[in-house]
């Protein structure tokens, strides 16, 4: 066995040892001990990821049953926001809040109005190729009152005459069973800060495995969780817009941790003989860069930063529960507060079991990298970003994109996913969302040359770190309504008209571009064949 694995495999011991003892102790935990614990993890990374930092383009086909997709969300590219029933979700409630806290007080009123022109979205899919096609559904218009004693037929027939469309298409149905746009009658009890929501998706999930299953055979649980929660309950940055920094946004995870481990084993136990398909979920993560190899501290801090990140989610699917680092941390801090318990709610004996191995696949989104710095003087204010005690950032020479978030670092692909390998046991993983944003302009060179950066990068850590990557969905399909910065940001291989009441659509240089790596399954004109 090599060193390294050595290495990581005694750290996991010692994280389960010391876990352990925090169960015993109840919270309070040497700082100190925790640090050397990271040390043991980060030597590892240090070992794994030194080495990439160059641009090379991979020249190597992907394997033949590599799928290539494209991703768009209900709320996005729907509109039809009140149209044949639907009920009133999040996004409308805060879209049409005066005055309005999206730029330019766009909506998504008719967005790209795919739910009138879902047949003309798959032709295009068809023209590019796409193995697959992510979107995602409205859970209001399934479900109007958000529970489910009003099943509403029109809404369903949408997404079954869509996955028809998309069969008849020869092109696969990715579904992501919610992204964002959560009923308002929901919200009106609480949202994803009541438990009592953790049934409501159960129910929701189980009309969509009823009614769709028969065609859909890739289901995402959920879009983001990281967004949905710290953006939504931690710092108000998503709908419903609460700010409650510390404390909001870890309730509204273990509620959706519960939610999407009752709706894996549900499938499981009740869809999967009959229906074979499988269910994932898509976490977002920036990869996180130590800013100095030369700095233990760096090194430590940017491992708990992918912790505090990824890790949120990935850790109680895959392991059973949060990731160690944060446990500690946040105990400490709440001690610290004055507050009697951490606020990083526990999940019991049960739930752990409950919750571990809930997944059949990892999607992950990614878009960036950040550097990563420690600090001797950590911001003492409650939230998720502040209990990681880390200070991130990005140089501004970093090449840019039309998001201030989204610098452009390819080598970034390759090192998260050796991550995600190392860390969750080689699992398989879907890249559920990877893209670029600009204006819009039909010659987006910069959109082709971040794909083709990006991918090589993916091509790389397949080929040359193993890593078990099934496909790989460009965001997004089409120009689409970017959530609080409205139509002011373009992610679109397409190019849709929001000035004129057709929404026409019209390829970009990318799509043209993408549709030949879909069909040679390559990122450069002068393949070669390789075996994985
Ligand atoms: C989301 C998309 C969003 C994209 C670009 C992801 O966070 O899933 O809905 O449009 O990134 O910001």
């Amino acid at each position: 066995m090599q060193p390294i694995f050595q290495i990581r495999i005694q750290y996991i011991k010692q994280v389960h040892e010391i876990k352990e003892n925090y169960f015993v102790k109840k919270l309070v935990i040497p700082l100190w001990n925790m640090r050397a614990v990271i040390h043991y993890a980060v030597i590892v990374i240090v070992l794994f990821s030194e080495a990439i930092t160059e641009d090379v383009l991979n020249n190597r086909r992907f394997p033949d049953d590599f799928l290539f997709g494209v991703a768009t969300a209900s709320y996005q590219v729907e509109g039809a926001w009140n149209e044949d029933g639907k009920g009133e979700s999040i996004w409308d409630r805060v879209c049409h809040t005066v005055p309005s806290p999206i730029t330019n007080n766009d909506t998504g009123d008719i967005a790209c109005d795919s739910y009138h022109k879902y047949k003309e979205d798959v032709a295009l899919l068809a023209d590019l190729g796409v193995d697959f096609y992510r979107f995602s559904i409205a859970w209001t218009r399934i479900l109007p009152t958000g529970f489910n004693n009003n099943i509403n037929q029109a809404g369903l027939n949408y997404y079954k005459n869509l996955t028809k469309e998309l069969r008849a298409n020869g092109i696969e149905p990715v579904v992501t069973m919610y992204h964002w746009d959560l009923p308002q009658s929901l919200q009106d009890l609480g949202g994803w800060q009541n438990e009592l929501i953790v049934d409501s998706y159960v129910d929701y999930a189980r009309i969509l495995f009823s009614e769709l299953g028969d065609s859909v055979k890739y289901w995402l649980t959920f879009n983001e969780a990281k967004q949905v929660c710290d953006g939504g309950y931690g710092v108000a940055q998503k709908a419903p817009l609460i700010e409650s920094p510390g404390i909001g946004e870890y309730l509204c995870a273990h509620n959706l941790l519960k939610a999407h481990a009752g709706a894996w084993r549900l499938y499981d136990e009740e869809f999967r003989k009959d229906q074979e398909g499988k269910v994932g979920i898509a976490i977002d993560t920036s990869w996180y860069e130590p800013f100095s190899y030369n700095s233990t501290a760096d090194i430590e801090a940017a491992e708990t930063k992918q912790q505090f990140s990824y890790g949120w989610y990935a850790n109680p699917i895959v392991h059973g529960d949060y990731p160690w680092v944060m446990q500690a941390k946040i105990a400490v801090r709440s001690e610290q507060e004055g507050f009697g318990k951490s606020r990083l709610p526990e999940f019991t004996q049960e739930e752990i079991k409950y919750i571990k191995g809930t997944y059949d696949f990892l999607g992950l989104n990614t878009y960036s990298t950040s550097l990563i710095n420690a600090t001797d003087d950590p911001d003492p204010s409650k939230g998720w970003a502040q209990d990681a005690e880390v200070i991130e950032w990005q140089p501004d020479e970093w090449e840019g994109s039309s998001s201030s978030w989204l610098k452009v670092v390819p080598w970034g692909m390759r090192k998260i996913l050796r991550w995600l390998k190392e860390t969750y046991n080689n699992p398989r993983i879907l890249i559920t969302e990877n893209g670029y944003s600009d204006n819009g302009t039909l010659a987006d060179d910069k959109r082709i040359s971040y794909y083709q950066r990006y991918m090589s990068s993916l091509r790389d850590a397949m080929e040359l770190d193993g890593v078990d990557v099934m496909g790989y969905c460009a965001w997004s399909m089409m120009d689409n309504f970017e959530w609080l910065a409205g139509y002011s940001e373009k992610f679109g291989l397409y190019h849709v008209d929001f000035n004129s009441p057709n929404r026409e659509r019209t390829p970009k240089k990318s799509a043209i571009w993408y549709k030949r790596v879909v069909e040679t399954k390559c990122v450069v004109d002068d393949c070669v064949d390789a075996k994985l």
